[in-house]
């Protein structure tokens, strides 16, 4: 396995004749993270891991002086997971100065998260732009827990014509169904058992959304059976609600009251302080 900045990685793509495939990350690697790695060696003959903690994508208050950066256990999960090159630029290599021109996100990125964290899917969409050009690869694997970036890096793709495949991982879950993010570390234990409401919350949407009859509307029956489980967390002082929304898969617009089709139903919440997303597909036909 190599590690490098943007010469030793121009330098190794230049050597490398097969197909090579991409996942994009920040760092404090988790099983989640694995995943995505093991499926891009499934589907390239080699595999760049990108480990680059991306300032473009945080707002002022935000983590990103405290995000996790533990490098050398970092590199030893890559390594397990059979990457070929971990690609660890300095900041100042992937910014030398604050860029000029930039990635517009749109109206999708101006909703949900991008509602929530102003700016934040520009910084996503400009850094990821910025590894695809650097990595040129086949094809690029995502996580599916942030819906909205994948759906926006599609869109990207699509717009701006990449040729990167594009690869969607369903969430990855600890046993007790919270699902995996670097952030969880900052989880007190009471914050986490306050945080679990959020995938019950989504269990019981999905459970409404199976009890779903032509007679009910989408949003009533899947928000309202999520409210249910949310509110008393909420009562409790642990957890502030974000969004809860179902949206449209397509569109990432709310549902109508008579949707049919594939839907999303994302949630946003606030733990402790910590800002936690999750979501699960619905479909209605
Ligand atoms: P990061 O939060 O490190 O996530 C890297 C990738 O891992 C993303 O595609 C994310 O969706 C995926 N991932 C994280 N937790 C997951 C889980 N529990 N199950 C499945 N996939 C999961 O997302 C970013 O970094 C950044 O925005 C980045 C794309 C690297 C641009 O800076």
């Amino acid at each position: 396995m190599e590690v490098g900045g943007i010469q030793a990685l121009r330098t190794w793509r230049r050597r490398q004749s097969g197909t090579v495939s991409l996942v994009p990350t920040m760092g404090a690697l988790h099983s989640g993270h694995q995943a995505l790695m093991d499926r891009a060696r499934a589907s390239g003959d080699s595999v760049v891991t990108s480990i680059f903690v991306n300032p473009l994508q945080f707002g002022t208050d935000e983590d990103f002086f405290q995000y996790p950066r533990p490098f050398e256990a970092d590199l030893e999960v890559c390594e397990a997971a059979g990457v070929d090159f971990v690609f660890a630029p300095a900041l100042g290599e992937m910014y030398p100065s604050a860029p000029e021109v930039t990635v517009s996100s749109g109206r999708m990125g101006a909703v949900y998260e991008g509602e929530a964290r102003p700016g934040h899917f520009d910084g996503v969409l400009t850094v990821v732009a910025k590894l695809f050009t650097l990595t040129a690869p086949d094809s690029a694997v995502f996580g599916l827990k942030d819906i909205q970036q994948f759906c926006l890096v599609k869109r990207m793709i699509a717009d701006l014509n990449f040729d990167i495949e594009l690869i969607g991982l369903p969430v990855v879950r600890d046993a007790d169904g919270l699902a995996m993010s670097s952030r969880n570390e900052y989880l007190a234990p009471a914050d986490r058992a306050a945080a679990l409401a959020i995938p019950r919350a989504l269990d019981a949407a999905a459970q409404a959304a199976a009890d779903w009859s032509p007679r009910d509307e989408p949003p009533t029956i899947v928000e309202r059976a999520a409210k249910l489980v949310l509110d008393p967390a909420a009562d409790r002082g642990d957890l502030t609600l974000g969004y809860l929304s179902l949206v449209d898969a397509r569109t990432f617009q709310p549902c109508a009251s008579d949707f049919r089709g594939q839907a999303l139903l994302l949630v946003s919440a606030t733990v402790g302080g910590t800002h936690l997303i999750d979501n699960v597909p619905l479909e209605f036909v």
